[in-house]
């Protein structure tokens, strides 16, 4: 009598457990997907390793968040060095649209085919306009959305390479005549200089995301004027690492101060990133969640 009393609890209590999951994530859904725009953004991608885990998530965030557009930094896809089109084409296969680089995108020269291909692969905009490429892009939803896409880099503690905010200028000025969704990838070393950006573009860009640093930062927000702001997304590769790179090689390029070869490390990955919910009649973001999973 006993033992089947027990039976019932369980009975009960496995209802009850299905019914709360079920609506949590029905409340989730529904918040992400009231006809706004969802950007799903992974930080970059470092070697094999990062592929790996991509690889490994991106299929559930997928699923989780339905999003409108995947974007990802490839800068780092080839063993931390640039992108190839191999690579290019896996992580199109993964479900990711667009692919934004940065200083490491020009250390591999399998970028000059990706770029005669014109796949969706970006550089930073403000290199100098005599190098080949493109630093942005206006992406065209299978619902005949528009979604505008900028990568620009810094230029304090980087290459002193052409104005970034003059550049942004000129890019949203075009690009708000097609799309008021402009997503910003500002591959940038300093905090303040990500930070000016952010405040630079609030209500003129629907995001401005950091990368570079490999750090994720917990500053997300959503600026007064409406931009999804966050410092850095992060990297999405191992974190036994400096960076990406293997320790030992760190620790001797840091201690004797002479070169030593960059190795990818590899091993205990994590996916970092952020999802960003965006207005597609005002460009304005409503929400930016962090991504970091192990
Ligand atoms: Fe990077
Ligand atoms: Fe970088």
């Amino acid at each position: 009598m006993l033992f089947h009393w027990v039976r019932i609890f369980r009975l009960i209590c496995l209802y009850f457990a299905l019914y709360f999951e079920n609506s949590t994530t029905q409340r989730a859904f529904a918040f992400m997907h009231n006809g706004n725009v969802v950007v799903l953004f992974i930080a970059d991608i470092n070697g094999k390793s990062g592929l790996a885990i991509a690889s490994r998530f991106l299929p559930e965030l997928i699923k989780k968040y339905s999003p409108t557009i995947v974007i990802a930094n490839g800068e780092n896809a080839a063993d931390g060095k640039g992108l190839t089109e191999k690579i290019a084409q896996s992580y199109f296969d993964l479900g990711i649209n667009v692919i934004t680089g940065g200083n490491h995108t020009w250390d591999n020269p399998g970028i000059y085919e990706v770029w005669k291909k014109n796949l969706a692969a970006l550089r930073p905009a403000n290199y100098p306009p005599q190098n080949p490429g493109r630093g942005g892009m206006i992406y065209s939803c299978p619902s005949g959305l528009r979604i505008g896409i900028i990568n620009l880099q810094g230029r304090t503690f980087m290459a002193t390479i052409d104005c970034p905010f003059q550049k942004a200028d000129q890019m949203i000025d075009d690009m708000r005549r097609e799309t008021k969704v402009i997503f910003v990838d500002f591959h940038a070393e300093a905090t303040a200089e990500k930070m000016t950006m952010g405040w630079y573009l609030d209500g003129r860009v629907s995001a401005v995301v950091g990368t570079h640093t490999h750090v994720q930062t917990a500053d997300e927000r959503i600026l007064p004027g409406g931009t999804a702001y966050i410092t850095d997304a992060g990297m999405t590769g191992p974190i036994d690492s400096v960076i990406g790179m293997k320790t030992d090689v760190a620790i001797r390029r840091f201690v004797r101060q002479v070169p030593a070869r960059y190795v990818p490390a590899e091993g205990n990955e994590r996916l970092c990133g952020v999802v960003v919910e965006i207005d597609p009649q005002t460009g304005k973001a409503s929400r930016i969640d962090r991504l970091s999973i192990q």
